[in-house]
């Protein structure tokens, strides 16, 4: 099967060399949806100003090369100089039907595979998950899943932070409550309590405080019995992080973490490395870099810290090794870090420093996948009446609360009722974070995100289900249906042409990790289905031919929006 917008690409690239030469057949064919027609070519406008000649005139004479038979009527010139293209309804249902009989569902494996490190979640240890770390790992990881999908070679990294001068204090805390408390504590994810206890000691207690920095000496120094004490929080952390990403349904475990200490014994050399390129200099007593293009207010070039005059190291200096290692010792095509927008600039100069070194060349890209705020219905960030960060675990129990409360009606037996609501509870919190796009802020509200109606999870999930009951009410299997596909009323049509964008939704989401463009992609051929539903009777059908092909495109429907949700992360219940 083909993507329409490939092949319309295809025949005004072909039109572009045979009218105007050879010069402009690599020309963006610049193929968009249209408002009069399915598609339009916007490249005459361009040439037109290029070839300084009247963009109708240009469009026109596009148009006279255009070869489009079988797949579209004649073109079209429209306003300025467009042109429209309005498919064939023929062509479309054969595309429809090999996208039936595709497993890819009609969208082509990469080529060439890349080798990709995606960082993100960014958890902390000792530190609670909130709602902030939620985008981060649901955008993250619907990332990853698209990546692997269309088979390019994913590693996974969270970038845990374990290490640096808290640690001291949280190692005297463990000791002085135990070892076993520590753990009833942070596996049970009371992990503010937790840290805010080793806090309050650290300000109210002279003594704490002391112990707790020559903790942090002997930790640095890989005292044995203190390391041992770390790999406690840490590994209560980590029962803590698994039981979340397992319940969130993110396919990040404890093998996926690339801590911060891991990276530790490499910040020495990185530093030397830096050093001896003339990259990194002494200035005040702390070794720097100053990546070109970075100033200050005062216009003096910005600092990136990679050793403190104490000779202590930081987070810049973890940063910079771990991209140096992504890309020399892991061979990254491209790094797509997952994280807030707080940290652009602090990304976008570790990025510098590693094209200055000489680790981000050729076709390597590093880039950052700006992460926005989620606020509360104020637009400030989302905090709980006594203005604490909101817990996720809090979060994901009112969503299935709510969940349960709308779906209570339909369901006699509880523990099918729990089932349903978990996948209709998480579902809806991850959609409605992966529906937004990922840099821009949106304010968290249950009621949008649970609503039945509208760019929901629950409304793209009830549309599955409503496709199972058809063919449940048939007595047929959805995965065995393999009917000719007829394109005869709009509805249809309009359904089977949204069922086509697969492919290309895909790979917007993957080229710019903006699983947003799924989501809106899926939205719309949910909307199709509704208008299909409504206006084209599937089992009532007028006749047998017509009712196997309103089969086979319900079919396809349910296997396109599964396949798609699955690659949000989003559950796809059976029943709702
Ligand atoms: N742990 C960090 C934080 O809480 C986020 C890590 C992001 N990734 C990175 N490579 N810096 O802010």
């Amino acid at each position: 099967m083909a993507d329409p917008r490939d092949v319309l690409a295809q025949r005004v690239t072909a039109a572009l060399g045979a009218a105007f030469g050879p010069a402009h057949a690599g020309a963006d064919p610049l193929i968009r949806p249209s408002a009069f027609a399915d598609f339009q070519s916007n490249a005459a406008l361009p040439l037109a100003r290029q070839l300084g000649r009247p963009p109708r005139e240009v469009a026109a004479e596009l148009a006279g090369h255009l070869d489009v038979t079988g797949v579209a009527d004649p073109p079209e010139v429209s306003g300025p100089g467009f042109i429209n293209f309005t498919l064939a309804a023929d062509w479309i249902a054969a595309q429809a039907q090999s996208q039936l009989a595709d497993q890819r569902l009609g969208s082509p494996a990469a080529d060439p595979s890349q080798r990709v490190v995606v960082d993100y979640s960014g958890p902390n240890v000792a530190k609670e998950l909130h709602v902030g770390h939620l985008r981060a790992t649901v955008v993250g990881d619907a990332v990853v899943r698209i990546l692997e999908y269309l088979g390019h070679a994913v590693v996974r990294e969270a970038h845990l932070g374990d290490w640096g001068t808290p640690f001291g204090m949280l190692i005297e805390h463990v000791l002085d409550i135990g070892e076993e408390a520590t753990y009833d504590q942070l596996a049970a994810g009371e992990i503010t309590a937790f840290y805010q206890a080793a806090r309050a000691k650290f300000t109210a207690d002279p003594a704490f405080a002391d112990r707790a920095r020559r903790r942090v000496a002997r930790l640095q120094a890989g005292d044995d019995e203190t390391m041992r004490l770390w790999q406690v929080l840490v590994a209560d952390s980590m029962a803590y992080l698994t039981a979340t990403y397992k319940r969130l349904r993110v396919t990040l475990t404890s093998d996926d973490m690339a801590p911060e200490s891991f990276y530790n014994p490499l910040l020495a050399d990185v530093c030397k490395e830096l050093e001896a390129d003339g990259i990194a200099v002494m200035s005040e007593g702390a070794l720097c870099a100053f990546p070109p293009g970075f100033t200050g207010r005062d216009g003096a070039p910005l600092p990136l810290i990679l050793r403190k005059s104490d000779g202590g190291y930081g987070y810049g200096t973890t940063d910079v090794a771990a991209i140096r290692h992504r890309l020399v010792d892991q061979h990254a095509n491209r790094i797509i870090y997952v994280v807030g927008s707080e940290q652009s600039q602090h990304l976008q100069m570790v990025f510098a420093v590693a094209r200055e070194a000489g680790w981000l060349t050729g076709g390597a890209r590093a880039e950052h996948a700006v992460i926005g705020m989620v606020t509360g219905a104020d637009g400030k960030r989302l905090k709980t009446r006594e203005g604490e960060q909101v817990k996720l675990a809090a979060l994901l129990d009112e969503a299935e609360e709510r969940a349960a409360a709308v779906i209570a009606d339909r369901y006699e037996d509880p523990a099918r009722r729990e089932q349903i609501a978990e996948a209709v509870g998480i579902g809806a919190v991850k959609y409605g974070d992966l529906s937004v796009a990922r840099d821009s802020s949106y304010a968290f509200d249950f009621d949008r995100m649970l609503a039945l109606t509208g760019n929901t999870g629950p409304y793209l999930q009830y549309a599955t289900t409503r496709i199972r009951s058809i063919f449940r009410r048939a007595g047929l299997d959805p995965d065995a249906a393999q009917g000719q596909v007829r394109i005869g009323e709009p509805a249809e049509r309009a359904l089977a042409l949204a069922l086509l964008g697969f492919g290309s939704a895909l790979g917007q989401s993957a080229e710019d990790a903006e699983p947003h463009r799924l989501a809106a992609f899926l939205f719309d051929v949910a909307s199709a289905f509704t208008t299909f539903y409504e206006e084209c009777p599937v089992l009532q059908a007028p006749d047998e031919a017509t009712r196997e092909s309103r089969l086979a495109l319900s079919a396809l429907t349910l296997r396109v929006l599964s396949a798609g949700l699955g690659l949000l992360g989003v559950p796809v219940p059976e029943r709702m």
